[in-house]
């Protein structure tokens, strides 16, 4: 072997060793070794050996044991990780009877019973397509409010106003009639079901004495309404309209 090919060898080793520094490490786990092995032993035990016996029985904890310092923090409790986004927004509030418009002939019985005029003020609680509002409004010339939670009844309502040319004594609001302060009010329409009729008694009692409530086709159970009179409505169809007047006069008063 010449000179030369000695220097070779010699860098092809060194080239070797080098390669071998930098191999990769194995991804395996790899068995615990030495100090660090037996401080896990003793972590996992309560059985010390000599040289990490715990001071009593009950101690659990080896003497070398990582402080609350080092360890890692507790996990968050159920509330600390809820996420910090908003609050999604409240589902809108849906219907509680569907849209079924009065007959017009039962709409002017309605008024007409609740004797209107101009000075009233009429609520129609669950508007629809605003039919009562307008009525109102262009009949009597007195201030008439609509309120409904459906956008789309809300729209042919407003559409109605405009068309009858009566949006300066009739306004529209999309709201749950069941949140309403009726206080300003002294006639209440109503198209909607018994049991929502006995829902709105706290609402309804809160208006001014001699104040006028008409239902169409629905009682309010509990309640003795003053007249109760029947009118044919389309197709020759009978239908109810129930009147109250306040204060109301709870059955159990009047028995
Ligand atoms: C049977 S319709 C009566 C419509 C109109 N008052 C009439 O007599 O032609 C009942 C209306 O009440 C509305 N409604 C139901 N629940 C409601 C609530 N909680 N708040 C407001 N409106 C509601 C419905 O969207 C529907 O338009």
């Amino acid at each position: 072997m010449t000179m030369s090919s000695k220097g070779m060898t010699c860098i092809w080793v060194v080239v070797c060793l080098g390669l071998v520094g930098c191999a990769p490490e194995k991804t395996e786990p790899q068995k615990t070794t030495g100090a660090k092995a037996s401080a896990a032993k003793r972590a996992d035990s309560t059985v010390g050996s000599a040289a990490a016996q715990p001071t009593s029985p009950s101690t659990s904890q080896p003497q070398n044991a990582p402080s609350s310092a080092t360890m890692p923090a507790p996990a968050p409790t159920q509330t600390e990780q809820k996420p910090a986004a908003a609050e999604p927004a409240a589902e809108p509030k849906r219907p509680d009877v569907i849209f079924v418009p009065t007959p017009q002939e039962v709409v002017d019985k309605m008024l007409e019973l609740a004797q209107v005029t101009k000075d009233d003020v009429v609520y129609d609680l669950g508007c629809g397509d605003g039919r009562i509002v307008v009525t109102a409004a262009k009949k009597f010339g007195c201030k008439a409010f609509g309120f409904d939670v459906d956008p789309e009844r809300i729209q042919e309502s407003k559409e109605n106003v405009e068309k009858n040319g009566v949006g300066n004594l009739a306004t529209i609001e999309q709201k749950d009639i069941f949140t309403l302060d009726l206080s300003k009010a002294n006639v209440v329409t109503l198209y909607l079901l018994p049991s929502l009729n006995v829902k709105l008694i706290p609402q309804l009692e809160k208006l001014k004495p001699g104040s006028r409530i008409v239902s169409h086709d629905f009682d309010m159970r509990g309640v003795t309404p003053d007249k109760v009179v029947t009118v044919d409505g389309d197709g020759g169809y009978g239908h109810t309209v129930y009147l109250w007047t306040t204060p109301l006069k709870k059955e159990t008063e009047t028995k």
